[in-house]
Formats: structure tokens, C-alpha cells, sequence
């Protein structure tokens, strides 16, 4: 053994509390070499079958523990909350710090001495690797992968991206309920998460390119054998670095952070990994802000063409060579001397990588949209800032000056959003209200609010959007998120009056209100907070404590690191 390990705690000596640790434990049958000193491995298995995103994690968790045993480690498997973004309501965003809570509680107060983080997902990423950043204890992600390619009809369908397509087609009567229908058992068709550059295969390269994952981890489909041979290596993986004592905070540096902003941009990457990466760098107490993304990003090409931003889906992405050959695409770009989890640099990792298909995979000199990333936007009605993802939007909206349309609520907006008395035309600005992190609560991703039905039968597709909530990662259009402070808390987004007139200039990042300021002041002294959707248990504890999106709407006494220390024997 290279050196005492943690598990040693609760497992080493002759006590009653090490008798009580073993002899429970040996109730799975285990042999008494479990207990002599060798690392134990925590797996943080999200799997649930209401994550359909992650229901094949019983079977892919076999592949890692097979990896652990073979380099001398012992597996535990454990589960913890499973933030499912299909169906958990109000929005999965609510609970991902309530995860990162069982996550890091879990891993500090059991015998581990090292942990693999299975995730896939949206917020089953971010989630865990915020609590283990907070334990700090060595760290190894491994993604779920991605669901084989959509196909409806003999053409490719994504995940998301297509779904928003489709229901805009029905509302604008050019598609059929029943080929709708049709269209939603052709789109998932295998294990795996969403296969377009939505959230989680933003999430898995955010976490590949941070160097929190192996080479491969982003863009190995769910059901490929190559998933379950890198699940097999990060068990390997995850005992070397137990005896390395490898942890997030050597990885997890503000040159890893600037790499993953730059991935971000050359993948067309969504939004919300603003959020989440604020969020985890705030756990490993790197100075990151919101406009580090634009500072960082600006200047680097989307050169991925996937869907929300482009054609192809996660599978083309993986046969034309994967996140590796993006990374190396980029170059100098990227901070090559980095660490990452494999001991070696990120210009080591990605030095074998190939780029088989430059249709998917652009060469920098011939990119999908010259600049990618995540613009920043600051002004009057921003004025802790808002994003917009240009890639996603139509580049005659990034200049545009129109008059507000005001909604409330995403209630108010469904009630009106098809009324004949709604004055709304092509040049309008949509705002939508109180849909923050304390508004909603939990910022949901309402903000890519779909367009009036006769606008869409007179062929309009987008219009300038602006709101504080977010936006799925496979949407698209020129939608202004994010905006803080948020109008639940007084920001000036709720001062907002249909009629008021907006400008936003993408070019100059500039989000402004063109209201006198006597006028908004009045307004300021009238305004009544709405009242809350939701109340109690857990919803109070985070709408008493949440931060703003410019701050990664983390829980104010979750930020920071913690550490492992041994915690108090409980017998
Ligand atoms: Fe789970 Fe999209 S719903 S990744």
C-alpha cells in the first residue's frame, strides 16, 4: 500500500467500532483482504428509472467495479438524489444543490478514500461533482453517454432541438398530431442522454474538458462498447488516483476553468454551463465570474456543428473523433499544460487525437460561427448581467430595438400568449417575469418561450426574447437569459411595462431599458414582491438562500470547500 488510506478509520484496528464497521459490511459476503488497507472506492451511482437519462447505470456500474477489483481497489456502490430533467417538477434545477448536499454528506461520512461520480443527465453532472469538489477527496467522473441518433422517417431527429421544431410546426398547422406522435417514439430510441449539444453532452465535455474525465468520456454513445470499456477504465483509474491522492482541487484550477469556457464556445455548448461551472468553482474557491465566459470565450470559433446550433447529433460527433479532436483543433488556445485526472496533461490526452470527419468537426479556419460562445450582456435592465448564446440566435436579431411585451408569469404567458388582444408583431421584444432562481423557484428553462401562433403561420421563427430564467441546452433563438438581479427580487426586470421600449446590442453587449429614470423609480416604489408558488421544507431553505445566476445560484453557505476530514465516531 503507498500510504494509510481514510477507510482505514472505520476498518483498521481491533476495537468494538471497527468491529461494527467490518462485521456489517461483511454481511455482503466480503472477504477479510477488503478490510487490509487497500483503497476503497465510493461509486455515486445517480441511476433511477425516473432519470430515464441514467437508467442504464446498473448495468455500466458493473464495468467500473470490475475495474476497481482488477487494479486492487474495493467498490461500494451508493445511491444519491437523481435530479431527472424530464419530469421533476417544478424544474430539476431546483434540486441540484439539495443532490450536491447528499453527494458531498455521503462521501465525507462513509469510508472512502476515492470517488467515481456517475452521471448523465443535465443536473446529475453539476450536481455531483459540487459536492465532491466541496469533500475534495480524489475524483473521477464517468458519463452515461449519449442516446443513439433520433431517426424519424429516414432523417436524423434531436434530442430537444427537434421537439421545439415539431410542436412550432403544429401550432403553425404545417404538422399533423398524429406525425407528432410519431416523431416522439422515433426520438429516443436507446439508453443514453439527450444526443443533441444540449446540457448534458455539455455537461460531459464541460467535465472531460476541466480534465475531471478520461479522453472519450463526452461522446461515447450509452449503448457503444467503448462505454463500457471506459467504464471499466475509470474503475481502474479511480485506485491510482486513491494512491495519488489526486483531487478536484489540483485539477480544478482557474486555467482548467478558462480551457472548459473556450470547449464551451468551440462546441456550441449550452448556457446553463455558465451556471453550473460558476457554481463548481465556487466550491473549489476559484475566482470565477460571469464575465470570465465572455472575456475567456470571445474570440473562439464554434467549430462542432450540432444541433441546437448546427446539423449533427452526438454519434456523428463521436465517429468523427469526439471531444479529444476538438481540443486539439484549439491548440494554443487551451492552456496544454493543464492537469487532468490521467496524471498527464491536456495536451498529452488529446496529442493521438484525429478528426475523421471535418463535416462535423470544422477545421478553426473554416468554423460553424466565428465567434461562439457566451456573449455577456450588461445595461439598466441587467445590471449584474444576462447571457445570450449568439451561436443559437439569427444574427439579424443581435442589433434589434422593439417594444416589451410583458409577461408575469409562464402562467400568464400560456393564458395570453395565442390572444387575439395580445399586441405582438415581428418587431416585438418578449419579456417574461419572475422565473429566477427564487421566482419560479429554481430558474426554470422557460425562457426560449415559443413564438405566437399567427406569428408562426405568417413564417416569423424567432423574436428577441429576455428573461431571468434559463433555457434548455437544445433550444434555440435569440433569448436573453439569466438576467440579474431577478424581478422576484425587485431587479429592474420587473419594473418592465408592455409597451416600454428594449435595445439590445449583441456586438457592443449592451441590454438596455430606454424608460426615464424618474419613471422607473416609481415604479421601483410600487413594486410588491409576487407571492411565492411554493412554500416549506426544502423550497424554503433554498429561496432563503440562493444566490443569483451571476453567482451560479448556489445556496450562500454551500459555496467553498469543506474537505474530508474523518468526521466523529457514531457507536
Ligand atoms: Fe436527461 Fe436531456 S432529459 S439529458
Amino acid at each position: 500500500m503507498t500510504r494509510k488510506f481514510r477507510s482505514q478509520a472505520w476498518f483498521g484496528g481491533e476495537s468494538k467500532d471497527s468491529f461494527i464497521h467490518r462485521s456489517w459490511m461483511k454481511n455482503g459476503g466480503l472477504p477479510d483482504e477488503a478490510f487490509d488497507g487497500r483503497p476503497v472506492i465510493g461509486i455515486c451511482n445517480t441511476f433511477s428509472e425516473l432519470t430515464p437519462c441514467n437508467a442504464h447505470f446498473r448495468e455500466l456500474v458493473e464495468h467500473v467495479k470490475r475495474g476497481v477489483i482488477e487494479a486492487g481497489g474495493v467498490p461500494f456502490e451508493f445511491p444519491v438524489f437523481s435530479c431527472g430533467e424530464s419530469n421533476l417538477r417544478p424544474t430539476a434545477m431546483l434540486f441540484r444543490n439539495l443532490a450536491s448536499m447528499d453527494v458531498e454528506e455521503a462521501i465525507r461520512g462513509n469510508p472512502i478514500d476515492a470517488v467515481v461520480l456517475m452521471a448523465g443527465c443535465d443536473k446529475t453532472t453539476p450536481s455531483l461533482l459540487m459536492g465532491a469538489a466541496s469533500c475534495d477527496l480524489p475524483t473521477i467522473v464517468l458519463s452515461g453517454g449519449p442516446m443513439l441518433n433520433g431517426n424519424y422517417r429516414g432523417r436524423d431527429i434531436g434530442s430537444g432541438t427537434d421537439v421545439w421544431r415539431f410542436s412550432e410546426d403544429v401550432r403553425a398547422g404545417i404538422m399533423s398530431r398524429a406525425d407528432f406522435i410519431a416523431a416522439e417514439d422515433a426520438m429516443s430510441r436507446s439508453p443514453g442522454h439527450c444526443m443533441t449539444m444540449g446540457t448534458a453532452s455539455t455537461m460531459a465535455s464541460m467535465v472531460e474538458a476541466l480534465g475531471m474525465a478520461l479522453p472519450g468520456n463526452a461522446a461515447w454513445p450509452a449503448v457503444d462498447a467503448r462505454r463500457q470499456r471506459l467504464a471499466h477504465a475509470v474503475g481502474r483509474r479511480a485506485v491510482g488516483i486513491a494512491h495519488e491522492d489526486l483531487r478536484p482541487s489540483h485539477i480544478l484550477t482557474r486555467a482548467a476553468f478558462a480551457n472548459a469556457i473556450r470547449v464551451n464556445a468551440a462546441i456550441g455548448g449550452s448556457t446553463n454551463a455558465v451556471i453550473h461551472l460558476l457554481a463548481i468553482a465556487g466550491r473549489v474557491g476559484v475566482d470565477l465570474g460571469l464575465d470570465d465566459w465572455d472575456a475567456f470565450g470571445r474570440g473562439v470559433p464554434t467549430i462542432v456543428d450540432l444541433m441546437p446550433s448546427g446539423r449533427f447529433l452526438m454519434e456523428d460527433f463521436c465517429y468523427a473523433g469526439g471531444l479529444p479532436a476538438v481540443m486539439k483543433a484549439l491548440g494554443d488556445l487551451l492552456d496544454g499544460s493543464a492537469p487532468t485526472i490521467t496524471g498527464r496533461t491536456v495536451a498529452e490526452n488529446v496529442a493521438p487525437a484525429e478528426n475523421f470527419d471535418p463535416e462535423v468537426i470544422r477545421p478553426l479556419d473554416a468554423p460553424l460561427i466565428a465567434e461562439g460562445g457566451i456573449a455577456v450582456l450588461r445595461g439598466n435592465l441587467a445590471p449584474d448581467g444576462a447571457v445570450i448564446k449568439p451561436s443559437a440566435a439569427s444574427p439579424e436579431l443581435m442589433r434589434h430595438r422593439g417594444r416589451a411585451v410583458v409577461f408575469t408569469s409562464i402562467e400568464d404567458y400560456k393564458a395570453r400568449i395565442d390572444s387575439p388582444e395580445l399586441a405582438i408583431d415581428e418587431t416585438s421584444v418578449m419579456v417574461l417575469q419572475n422565473c429566477g432562481p427564487k421566482g419560479y423557484p429554481g430558474m426554470a428553462e422557460v425562457g426560449n418561450m415559443a413564438l405566437p401562433q399567427r406569428l408562426l403561420a405568417k413564417g416569423v421563427r424567432d423574436l428577441v426574447r429576455i428573461s431571468d430564467a434559463r433555457m434548455s441546452g437544445t433550444a434555440f433563438g435569440t433569448v436573453v437569459l439569466h438576467v440579474a438581479p431577478e424581478a422576484a427580487t425587485g431587479g429592474p426586470l420587473a419594473l418592465v411595462r408592455d409597451g416600454d421600449m428594449i435595445e439590445l446590442d449583441v456586438p457592443a453587449r449592451r441590454l438596455h431599458l430606454d424608460v426615464p429614470e424618474a419613471t422607473l423609480a416609481a415604479r421601483r416604489a410600487a413594486w410588491q414582491a409576487p407571492a411565492p408558488t411554493m412554500s416549506g421544507g426544502y423550497v424554503s431553505l433554498y429561496v432563503d438562500h440562493v444566490l443569483q445566476a451571476d453567482r451560479g445560484a448556489d445556496l450562500d453557505f454551500l459555496v467553498g470547500c469543506r474537505g474530508h476530514a474523518v468526521p466523529r465516531e457514531s457507536h
